[in-house]
């Protein structure tokens, strides 16, 4: 049987570290691509040479903007391209994720129609910022049906909150259950009522005003990492891509949070937004529709909205 194969876009943190875990996990052979030529190139030559060592057995290899024929016939396309949130060195200012909109907006196009035309029965998975607003530009582009254009943002900023509520709980990670939906923004919506920890429902463990923290915590947790680091995270976000690729190319049938083109489902109509879905083969196989009470949905609502405007400013 063919391998499967998975090119990543963009050889940045997110990109590079995709190709890392994608590799060293055998999901698949991987092509790593940038338009800096160099950087792709190294980067995947430099994972290739690691191979030895550390076991792995697939091929990797890396190019240029003129070498997308690299990735034809690709089972799943990783979009990483674009420009992060980066500390201004002169104000000391970080941009919003909305204010990268219009520059991601041409970088993602641009990558969307090389890879789409080149494998265009795969499978795309968006990373790049805003990422609600990136999965409409993706799927404008490509041209592909909206279960085949997914957007990896539920997967982070759940596994975040997990992190935050293992964290505070002292119990392992393993044990905790919940879900994150909603747009990838400070309007987030994390779901204690349907938080567990090892199936105890996690409000008879841990005092409302902590677990508000912790709710609050996990909006912000893209930008706690900014403030610390000076440029935007990596290793989790990858990590999030990661599962959703293997979910895919091992058709496990995973039920992650992903964004999502809703097509009436929790009352939204042509709009991405996280939601949980069965990922396999083929995409988004299924979307999961949770009962949700008004204050969620209230929630929700408002989450929703600032996705809208900022897919207002995309133009289509
Ligand atoms: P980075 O700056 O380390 O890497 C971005 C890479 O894209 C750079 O190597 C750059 O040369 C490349 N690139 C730019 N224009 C390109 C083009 N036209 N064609 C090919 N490659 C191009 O940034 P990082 O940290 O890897 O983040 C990448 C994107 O992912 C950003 O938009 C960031 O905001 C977003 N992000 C999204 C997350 C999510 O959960 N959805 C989480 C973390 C980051
Ligand atoms: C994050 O949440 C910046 O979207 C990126 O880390």
């Amino acid at each position: 049987m063919a391998r499967s194969k998975v090119s990543v876009i963009g050889a940045g943190n997110v990109g590079a570290t995709c190709a890392h875990w994608l590799a060293s996990r055998e999901i698949a052979d991987v092509v790593l691509i940038d338009v800096i030529e160099g950087a792709a190139k190294g980067k995947a030559l430099d994972l290739f040479e690691a191979a030895p060592v550390m076991k792995f057995d697939v091929n990797i290899k890396g190019g240029g903007p003129n070498d997308y024929d690299l990735t034809a016939d690709s089972d799943v396309v990783v979009i990483t391209a674009g420009v992060p949130r980066k500390k201004d060195p002169v104000t000391g200012q970080f941009p919003s994720r909305d204010d990268l909109v219009k520059t991601n907006q041409k970088i993602v196009g641009e990558v969307t129609r090389e890879v789409a035309k080149r494998s265009p029965n795969s499978i795309l998975i968006i990373v790049s910022n805003p990422l609600d607003a990136m999965c409409h530009v993706a799927l404008n582009e490509s041209g592909f049906p909206s279960h085949r254009v997914i957007g990896q943002a539920g997967a982070l900023d759940t596994a975040r909150y997990k992190a935050f509520l293992a964290m505070e709980l002292g119990v392992s990670v393993r044990d905790i259950h919940g879900i994150v939906l909603g747009g990838h923004g400070d309007e987030m919506v994390p779901l204690p009522r349907h938080t567990s920890v090892a199936g105890i429902p996690v409000r008879e463990l841990i005092a409302e005003d902590r677990l508000q923290s912790i709710i609050e915590r996990t909006r912000k947790g893209g930008g706690e990492i900014v403030g610390l680091i000076g440029v935007s995270a990596w290793y989790a976000p990858s990590a999030g891509t990661v599962e959703m690729v293997e979910a895919i190319i091992r058709d496990q049938k995973r039920i992650i949070p992903s964004a999502v083109l809703l097509k009436g489902e929790y009352g939204y109509d042509g709009l991405y937004i996280g939601v949980p879905a069965m990922l396999g083969k083929g995409g988004v196989e299924k979307v999961i529709e949770m009962q949700l009470n008004d204050e969620e949905k209230a929630m929700l609502g408002v989450s929703a909205k600032a996705v809208q405007s900022v897919v207002g400013v995309l133009g289509y």
